[in-house]
């Protein structure tokens, strides 16, 4: 067998398709973080860095293939190995110890996992292509016309005077709404446990996980994958809450309050 055959085939080799898929997307969540942080900075900022990412083009089609693969991978090992693991096990007699063993982890794992498969496909549809939110339809957003050049690590993302999609409005107006917060919130909070058992299972796959550093490293862990829901909580907990308000000038400046069918009248525009 060729080692890429082994590799889809063998439970080992599933294990590293898991791993490595697994950091991709925990690295592009990461930096997707660092990127929307920029929302607590002037309109500019993120509008500025979105139209950079836009105007790559081809290369952001590339990046959204490998992100597109890595997803389709991290679904099929772990289908795969679940029916795998089921099969080696048998039939279950004693249910109270599938509970309290490393079942309840991969349970988890499963639940987490299709919470947040669900949540990126919202979200797609949401922020990218911008059709679920009633308040947030392309139509009902001005554009954003550039009042500085932005710049991050030397490098133009737009300049002053050029029209760009109003993605800072299209946030802020899109957490005013509770229930599409209160989404993101849990859905990220979903992550975050997804994320501190999938650090648990890589350090096991690389045998890394000895009595010496599991400790240390299941603390390392707990510390990066709580930073990580903190940082996700702060966007839309501070936009909904009203702790951060959008900037004058904006379309989010002029509205208050949610437009969807499911919040009370009162807290209309
Ligand atoms: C507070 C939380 C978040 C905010 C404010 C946010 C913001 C955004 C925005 C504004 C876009 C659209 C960019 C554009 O089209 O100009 C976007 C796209 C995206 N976001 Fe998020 N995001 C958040 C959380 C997440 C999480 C937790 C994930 C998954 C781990 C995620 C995955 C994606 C993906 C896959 C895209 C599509 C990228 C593309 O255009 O190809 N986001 N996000």
């Amino acid at each position: 067998m060729s080692p890429l055959a082994n590799l889809f085939r063998s439970s080992i080799g599933r294990k590293i398709l898991m791993a490595v898929s697994g950091l991709v997307l925990t690295g592009f969540a990461f930096g997707h973080l660092v990127g929307n942080f920029q929302i607590f900075g002037h309109p500019d900022q993120i509008n500025g860095y979105a139209h950079f990412l836009q105007s790559l083009g081809p290369a952001l089609w590339a990046v959204r293939l490998v992100l597109l693969g890595a997803v389709g991978l991290h679904v099929w090992a772990a289908v795969a190995l679940s029916l795998e693991s089921r099969a080696a096990r048998g039939p279950e007699k004693y249910g109270v110890h599938r509970w309290l063993s490393a079942a309840w982890a991969s349970r988890t794992m499963r639940l987490s996992g299709l919470v947040v498969l669900a949540f990126v496909i919202y979200h797609i549809l949401h922020f990218t292509v911008g059709v679920t939110d009633p308040t947030n339809f392309k139509g009902a957003l001005s554009d954003w016309v550039m009042t500085e050049d932005a710049r991050e690590f030397g490098i133009p993302l737009a300049a002053k005077g050029t029209v760009v999609h109003d993605v800072y409005s299209m946030i802020f107006i899109g957490f005013t709404c509770p229930w599409i917060a209160g989404f993101y919130i849990l859905a990220t909070g979903l992550l975050a446990l997804h994320l501190l058992h999938g650090i648990d299972s890589l350090f096991q796959t690389l045998g890394l996980r000895s009595a010496k550093w599991s400790g240390g490293l299941r603390k390392a862990a707990t510390l990066l994958t709580l930073g990580y829901f903190l940082g996700n909580l702060a966007i839309p907990g501070s936009i909904l809450t009203g702790v951060v308000k959008p900037a004058p000038g904006t379309t989010a400046a002029e509205r208050t309050g949610c437009a969807c069918a499911m919040c009370p009248a009162e807290t209309k525009p």
